[in-house]
């Protein structure tokens, strides 16, 4: 079987390397890839971007490609899944009607409160007279979402009426958000603990993937900007059984159902960011329709299923009674970024020691590329440095010692990813 995976993070290197591990899966092209794909045997990168639809159903159709999966978010909102069938071909992914879930987030709210999928209570509005006024009824902190893609950047958590006035205008007059801040979510501040809740879905069932959690903020401690994300382990123990079982029954199931009775049924990667709360009260603060980045490369790392089965299962429609398979161990990413990330910064800087660290786990790479025969950074975050573990601090001082083998100017890197994790281990311990 020949795949074409497109996009070029850290996501999309481990969905390949998942891949190209199966028997049966003769090649894995990225279109386009970073330097790690390129080097990885079994994947070889092909120079098409990652929004040029027409370039990649060319190449799907002139090298038979028998699956593309679709890495981000931008692709799939833009229709690209319908696309490639139109041409004929085999794609995995939502189609544009579906991906809405994610390039919409008043699409969403909407239909979270259609189907009564719990959620913070919020208004949308594409006027700021009526948002400025909505401000007024709600308690503080406020949280504020641009309504279309904003690259992870479209919410901003206001934490007195002031600040949540000039986000409106902000976003609404001042474009600060471009076309996606026109129309905004205005919603109530949720408490807890977040969790990424992945499953695979072929319109009518969905199973899931192994649980996680990211880590957004920039600093340890969770404190600074928010950014794709800077790390991520899996399981996430905070997903108890039981939430688990309610998260599929009071989220997962609906979803599926209503997105079918909305006529768009739901087939592909399907992402719940969710709040748990004291209580373990379970509500969705918003949903991707792609897998998570660098939840990917943890999950990835335990997988021991067949991925390309299991996308083609989806896509027949056959995924009911199956379930999937995970090494019981621990698996964590620790991003290593450029500094200034998720602000500017300067890219270019020589990588080395990859080779080393890979001795103990797997590098995948987000940000790189390979000038002169010498592999440099390129993006804001770099490489995605994950190893396994038999608990989550033996996962956590591997991938910190593969860290200790790799160099470039200006690295940076949280030092407690899985700390929540870790404080549930001692506390188990404890008593
Ligand atoms: P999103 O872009 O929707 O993933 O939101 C980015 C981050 O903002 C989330 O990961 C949460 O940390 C935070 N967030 C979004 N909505 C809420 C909410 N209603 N209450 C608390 N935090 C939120
Ligand atoms: N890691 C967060 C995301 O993929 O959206």
């Amino acid at each position: 079987m020949k795949i074409l995976v497109t996009g070029n993070g850290g996501r999309e290197h481990a969905l390949a390397w998942k891949f190209a591990q199966s028997p049966s899966v003769e090649i894995v092209y990225l279109a386009p890839g970073n330097a790690g794909s390129g080097l990885d045997a079994g994947l070889e990168n092909v120079a098409i971007d990652v929004m040029d639809f027409e370039g990649q159903i060319e190449f799907a159709l002139e090298n038979e490609i028998d699956l593309t999966m679709i890495g981000p978010e931008a692709p799939l909102v833009a229709g690209v899944v319908d696309q490639f069938q139109a041409a004929g071909l085999v794609c995995f992914g939502p189609s544009m009607a579906a991906a809405q879930l994610e390039g919409s987030k008043i699409f969403t709210k909407d239909f979270l409160q259609k189907y009564s999928i719990p959620t913070a209570k919020y208004g949308s509005f594409d006027s700021p007279e009526a948002a400025l006024s909505y401000l007024k009824t709600i308690a503080l902190p406020i949280v504020l979402k641009a309504d279309g893609l904003a690259a992870g950047k479209g919410v901003v958590i206001a934490q007195t009426l002031e600040e949540a006035e000039t986000t409106v205008r902000e976003m609404m007059q001042e474009n600060s958000f471009g076309s996606a801040g026109q129309r905004v979510v205005i919603e109530e501040f949720l408490a807890g603990e977040e969790a990424s809740f992945i499953v695979i879905a072929d319109g009518k069932v969905a199973i899931p993937f192994a649980t996680s959690q990211d880590h957004k903020a920039i600093y340890d401690g969770d404190k600074g900007p928010n950014t794709g994300g800077m790390g991520a382990y899996s399981p996430a123990p905070v997903v108890t059984d039981e939430i688990h079982a309610k998260v599929m029954e009071q989220v997962i199931e609906p979803t599926l159902a209503g997105m079918a009775e909305e006529g768009h049924p739901y087939v592909g990667f399907l992402y719940a960011g969710l709040m748990i709360d004291e209580d373990d009260n379970v509500n969705v603060i918003e949903f991707n329709c792609r897998f998570g980045d660098p939840e990917t490369q943890p999950i990835m790392m335990r997988l021991k299923d067949n991925l390309a089965d299991l996308c083609l299962s989806a896509i027949g429609g056959t995924l009911e009674g199956q379930s999937l398979n995970f090494e019981e161990n621990t698996a964590i990413a620790v991003v290593m970024a450029s500094e200034g990330y998720p602000g500017d910064y300067k890219t270019g800087f020589e990588i080395s020691g990859i080779e080393h660290a890979d001795q103990l786990g797997k590098v995948f790479h987000a940000g790189t590329k390979t000038v002169d025969g010498k592999l440099v950074t390129a993006g804001g975050r770099v490489l995605g440095v994950t190893a396994m573990g038999a608990s989550v601090s033996e996962a956590q001082s591997a991938a910190y010692k593969m860290i200790d083998q790799i160099h470039f100017d200006g690295a940076t890197y949280r030092h407690d990813i899985g700390y929540r994790a870790i404080e549930r281990e001692i506390s188990v311990v404890d008593t």
